[in-house]
């Protein structure tokens, strides 16, 4: 069936990866392992619907605190996975792009990154953005410092910024805002992910674990925000 009302920017919160291994007498990295499987399917399922940006939370500044072997485990994936999934990107005209607080990444990962959206910057079809090592207060503080350097010596000007203004300073600067917020695994919570960029997402809440929402879930979930009345603050 056609989708109809197709959002421009769906991002999602990938939750449930260890509850899904625990329930399989597995480590907590097998649910991440499968995880990726979910990442690839719904990056196919977004391109066919014709999504324009694929936002996905793979890694929060919080993250950072859990053990050592789950840390690293993690980043060895996201390296693996980008090794691997170039060809994937530049057959589907996937642009590649990854925001957050690069500076807490290893040399490798960030060369690997950087080659990466190097080579699928001229893609068009749709972005894939992957949050790491991101946090929405992290962003706003960091756009909030940024600003203050711009009008640094200029009161006046500072007075006079606009939200536009300062969402030129965060790391989302110049992507759409999330139309759609996808959380899996039956949490229901924002978790510090993008705060300012989300005032007005519809949010979309399965108990289905994140290894599990393939593209059947990823369609459903698109089916649910055509139904859904934006009204923006407004009377229709
Ligand atoms: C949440 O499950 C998942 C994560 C913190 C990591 C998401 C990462 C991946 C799917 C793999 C790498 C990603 C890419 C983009 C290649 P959880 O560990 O919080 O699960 P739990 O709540 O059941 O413990």
């Amino acid at each position: 069936m056609e989708i109809t009302n197709v959002p421009r920017h769906v991002s999602i919160i990938m939750d449930g990866n260890g509850r899904w291994a625990k329930e399989r007498g597995k480590e907590r990295v097998y649910g991440h392992l499968n995880g990726v499987e979910s990442v690839r399917a719904c990056t196919e399922a977004a391109v066919e619907a014709g999504v324009e940006y694929l936002s996905l939370f793979a890694f929060s500044e919080e993250n950072w605190n859990r053990p050592g072997s789950e840390v690293d485990a993690l980043m060895g994936l996201m390296m693996q996975s980008i090794r691997k999934e170039v060809g994937t990107l530049m057959d589907n005209g996937v642009r590649f792009v990854v925001l957050g607080n690069r500076a807490r990444l290893s040399e490798g990962l960030n060369a690997a990154i950087d080659s990466l959206e190097k080579e699928t910057a001229g893609n068009v079809r749709m972005t894939l953005i992957i949050f790491l090592s991101y946090s929405g207060k992290w962003d706003i503080l960091q756009a909030a410092k940024s600003l203050a350097r711009r009008f640094a010596g200029d009161p006046e000007g500072l007075d006079a910024a606009t939200p536009a203004d300062f969402e030129n300073e965060l790391v989302t600067a110049g992507i759409p805002d999330p139309d759609l917020l996808i959380r899996t695994s039956g949490e229901q919570r924002i978790s510090n992910y993008m705060l300012w960029q989300s005032a007005y997402t519809e949010f979309y809440f399965t108990d289905v674990l994140w290894p599990d929402f393939r593209k059947r879930e990823f369609r459903k979930a698109l089916k649910a925000y055509a139904a859904r009345d934006r009204r923006y603050g407004k009377v229709k």
